[in-house]
């Protein structure tokens, strides 16, 4: 409350641009003090509209999740793969802000569909590959578990577009094992189910289609790396890995 009056007098003061520009100076000085990064203001994808109305749809909703340099990934990744056949996979759902990404970057005319795969009772047991440095992992079971009737009210505005497919990975791939796809989100932060994810459906990528994992750079995930790493060391494609976090693998 506090804070809102002071931006609208600050905006009212300065003008807006150069209040907000203010803010990425100090948020800039004090981030490299613990050589953190800040995006640039001027950066084109903070400014795409498809990009603030899905942003804005996730704000409106509450739709919790991925941060927004990831969810751009997604929508940019969908848009490039619009005109290669198949459908999306999405394995690790949690609220639904990343497929939203997906879905609107596919395109509003867009004839394909989003098979989420997920348990609905957060993550399965994590595995010695899952163990950090320091010898714990971040993660246990039943951890970032969510409903799966939140999942269908929040991508409610995509219709029918939007299979869910609920159980434990890979228990419901056979789901759509006669399926071709185009773009492959994999998101479940443990190796085993990242590795059965990409084992699935990589074959089943058309070329030119994407296969993104979402933990490929995060410490908190050291399986899912493994896992990546693992499956592309014999494989033609070679594996990217953004800055975000994510991997990205181009299918030849
Ligand atoms: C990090 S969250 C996904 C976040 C989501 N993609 C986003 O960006 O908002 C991980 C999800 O994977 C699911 N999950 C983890 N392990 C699983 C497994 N073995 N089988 C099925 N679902 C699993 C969890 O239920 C959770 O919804």
């Amino acid at each position: 409350m506090i804070i809102k009056a002071l931006d609208s007098l600050g905006g009212l003061l300065f003008g807006r641009e150069k209040y907000r520009r203010g803010h990425y100076k100090l948020a800039k000085r004090l981030a490299a003090r613990q050589r953190y990064e800040v995006y640039k203001p001027h950066l084109i994808w903070l400014t795409d509209p498809e990009f603030i109305a899905a942003r804005d749809m996730a704000e409106q909703r509450g739709i919790e999740g991925s941060p927004y340099d990831r969810c751009f990934t997604l929508m940019t990744s969908a848009r490039m793969v619009r005109n290669i056949p198949g459908n999306f996979a999405e394995c690790g759902v949690r609220y639904g802000k990343s497929s939203l990404f997906l879905l609107t970057g596919a395109g509003a005319q867009s004839t394909k569909r989003l098979h989420i795969f997920d348990s609905f009772q957060g993550l399965s047991e994590p595995s010695d590959a899952d163990v950090q440095s320091g010898g714990k992992s971040e993660w246990s079971k039943g951890d970032l578990a969510v409903p799966q009737d939140i999942v269908r009210q929040n991508l409610s505005a995509f219709g029918d577009r939007v299979d869910l497919h609920k159980g434990w990975i890979p228990d419901r791939f056979n789901d759509v094992a006669d399926q071709e796809f185009s773009l492959v989100h994999v998101d479940v932060d443990l190796y085993e189910p990242t590795l059965a994810s990409v084992e699935f459906f990589y074959p089943r990528v058309k070329p030119g289609g994407v296969i993104i994992c979402d933990d490929y750079g995060s410490g908190d995930c050291p399986g899912a790396k493994k896992a990546i790493d693992e499956f592309f060391a014999d494989k033609p494609e070679n594996v990217l890995s953004l800055t975000s976090g994510q991997s990205i693998v181009i299918k030849a």
